[in-house]
């Protein structure tokens, strides 16, 4: 049974919610009538929200939506960044408060206070003038979980480059891709990451990508781990350089529309996508949602997100909205498995966490690893649980609210995307009743809809298509180099909405619950990969004529790739496992290792139409054991039956 009809299934029998404490709901930073303020006045309500940050320049209006869906907010409004989300709280007298609590993988621990945090992002914004960075220019970041990530992505802000941060799990060749379609002018690296107690060097795939790479004239590299790496003639440390500069940088204020970072991300296609957030609505809606959403409290919360920068999570929910509000923050380098297990849990007990955010399939792995992991360390910190990434399961709802909060943590499960740039669709902590598995409704200010095919509004108890009806503030301003593809995307389906790419489902008392993508985009770990991007890695191996990836549903990682391959002639002959991991680690090496076929299936031919599309719905079957389903489009049915018959031949599963 797919996740999608498992979910279905579900809502039939999901009759349990749970009320906010009323202890939490008196101590709340929202009550129910957020929901009515914001309808009444929509803009109004986005404008109180955006006075929360400081502007050099008041902006004239609040959104300009004539060139849609091309939208100005808060227009004529100029602010910085990087001094709203430090300077302004060391001003504020708030200098001793620590903003960092980092923890590297060996243990190595390191708290820096916002006025180091300040100090620390002049030294590196001096460091990219120096290094002939002015405004507008792209810097692709490559680097592990430690400080200087942060510190490298609020230098851009400061200085009005655009980052590019690329997850540092990713091969040369997808940084190499991302590099040029940006036309980046500086990297900023690391020698290397400390991963599962060994160290893992970073330098080697920057090297390649930078070789092809003409558009850049300086790397600077972090010195996390000390390995041996190889130096090159525009290579620059961080430590000698960046320390070296002056930590007094006075900021500019740049337009509300000025571009912030691009951060790629798959779609359709075998090209991902470069997603561009600009400076004022983006800062304002992450900061407002981080607020509201995990109900922060600034002088007395331990916040821990668990995410990668390399990721849009960890942009809007480590970096921007989190230090915009002022938070006290936990940072970790490493895996959740080293030394122990139960790494997370010691975590929370020693750093004294209250707010987690983190993704189910994380949830669904300590499910795996046993209860009494996280019952040997104290968790009675906690008061908030978040999830993002992907639907999350009821039966990894309960466990999260029993197992890790103890049955008194609100659980705010929040949907949204990198194009969405915030939160858009998360119960509120003190104010929803929620629902195991349900992401509930709307924030306040954001407009939701399920509709069918012609985009009709459904009502409860309807599962359709999920839609945004009205622009918002963190909305993506298009995609990088090519607007004409951020149109046919998501607003040629319905012009006047957004669409999201995801299945959704109104309940009967009109909770909301995502049902997956409805794309041939899948969602691995949270990760969204495409099956296209997938195939294309495939058929650029010697050996492979064809290929179709399908997502099956995966218990821990939500989906996994299923990958069907048909050799190219003179090829058959081949020892098939070996072929096999070699067309896995070929998938690695284009895209990275969280790309890495969980399956492949050497198969003769592959489900066709007449008019020649691959019949991806029967490969899924296929793929998730399940019965055969219709086969009459198919061009020759007989070709289902021997791509069944080979598949335990030729399939791998480490
Ligand atoms: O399918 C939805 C799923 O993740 C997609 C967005 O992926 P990405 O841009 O990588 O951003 C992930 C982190 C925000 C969505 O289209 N998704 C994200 N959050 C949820 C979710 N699906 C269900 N429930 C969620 N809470």
């Amino acid at each position: 049974m797919s996740e999608i009809q498992k979910t279905l299934d579900n809502l039939s029998q999901e009759n349990r919610t749970f009320m906010p404490s009323p202890e939490f709901a008196a101590n709340a930073n929202v009550n129910a009538g957020i929901y009515e303020e914001a309808e009444a006045d929509r803009l109004g309500f986005w404008a109180k929200q955006a006075r929360e940050l400081d502007w050099d320049n008041d902006f004239t209006d609040v959104l300009d939506w004539s060139d849609a869906p091309f939208a100005k907010w808060f227009v004529g409004g100029k602010l910085n960044v990087a001094y709203n989300c430090v300077d302004r709280h060391v001003h504020a007298g708030h200098g001793d408060q620590v903003a960092l609590q980092f923890e590297g993988e060996p243990g190595d621990q390191l708290n820096i206070t916002y006025r180091e945090l300040m100090e620390r992002v002049c030294k590196a914004a001096n460091a990219l003038t120096e290094l002939g960075i002015s405004a507008g220019d792209r810097i692709a970041i490559y680097m592990p979980m430690i400080p200087e990530a942060v510190v490298a992505m609020l230098a851009c802000a400061r200085v009005g480059a655009v980052h590019s941060v690329v997850f540092a799990g990713f091969s040369a060749e997808a940084l190499r891709s991302r590099i040029h379609d940006a036309q980046a002018k500086l990297v900023i690296t690391a020698d290397g990451q400390n991963r599962r107690g060994s160290v893992m060097s970073l330098k080697p795939a920057v090297d390649e990508a930078v070789a092809a790479s003409p558009s850049v004239n300086h790397v600077l590299v972090v010195q996390r781990c000390g390995n041996e790496i190889t130096w090159g003639p525009k290579d620059v440390w961080w430590h000698e350089f960046v320390e070296s500069q002056s930590s007094e940088h006075t900021p500019v204020a740049f337009d509300s529309e000025h571009p912030l970072f691009i951060l790629y991300t798959s779609g359709t296609t075998g090209k991902p996508k470069g997603i561009l957030h600009t400076t004022g609505g983006y800062l304002t809606q992450v900061a407002y949602t981080h607020r509201v959403v995990f109900d922060l409290k600034p002088d007395t919360d331990v916040y821990w997100c668990t995410a990668d920068i390399g990721w849009v999570t960890g942009h809007s929910y480590i970096v921007y909205g989190p230090l915009a509000n002022r938070v006290t923050q936990v940072i970790y380098e490493g895996t959740p498995d080293t030394p122990g297990k139960d790494r997370w849990w010691d975590i929370i007990e020693r750093h004294g966490v209250t707010i987690l955010y983190t993704a189910p399939t994380a949830i669904r792995t300590f499910m795996k690893w046993g209860d009494e992991l996280p019952a040997s360390h104290d968790l009675s910190s906690l008061r908030v649980l978040g999830s993002v990434g992907e639907p999350i399961n009821p039966e990894a709802w309960m466990w999260y609210r029993s197992v890790i909060g103890g049955n008194k943590c609100p659980i705010v499960d929040t949907w949204w995307q990198t194009e969405t740039g915030g939160i858009m669709i998360s119960p509120l902590p003190g104010v929803t009743a929620t629902k195991p598995g349900s992401a509930m409704r709307g924030l306040p200010g954001i407009g939701v809809a399920v509709v069918d095919d012609a985009g009709t509004p459904l009502g409860n108890g309807k599962g359709g298509f999920l839609v945004l009806t009205e622009p918002w503030p963190a909305m993506l301003r298009g995609i990088w180099g090519d607007n004409q593809r951020f149109v046919d995307t998501y607003w040629s389906k319905w012009p006047q909405y957004y669409f999201a790419g995801d299945g959704a489902k109104l309940d009967n008392d009109g909770a909301l619950w995502l049902l997956g993508r409805v794309d041939d985009v899948m969602n691995v770990s949270g990760h969204r990969i495409s099956t296209t991007e997938v195939e294309s890695a495939l058929v650029s191996h010697p050996s492979v004529a064809e290929a179709a990836v399908v997502g099956a549903a995966d218990e821990t990682t939500g989906q996994a790739i299923v990958a069907f391959v048909i050799l190219r002639g003179g090829m058959e002959g081949q020892d098939g496992t070996s072929l096999v991991t070699e067309l896995r680690n070929h998938v690695s090496n284009e895209i990275g290792a969280i790309a890495k076929p969980k399956k492949i299936m050497i198969v003769p031919e592959l489900p066709k139409t007449r008019s020649g599309k691959i019949l991806r719905r029967l490969l899924q079957d296929v793929a998730e054991h399940r019965e055969i389903g219709d086969s009459m489009t198919l061009a020759d049915p007989s070709v289902i039956n021997l791509i069944s018959a080979g598949l335990e031949s030729s399939s791998t599963d480490d």
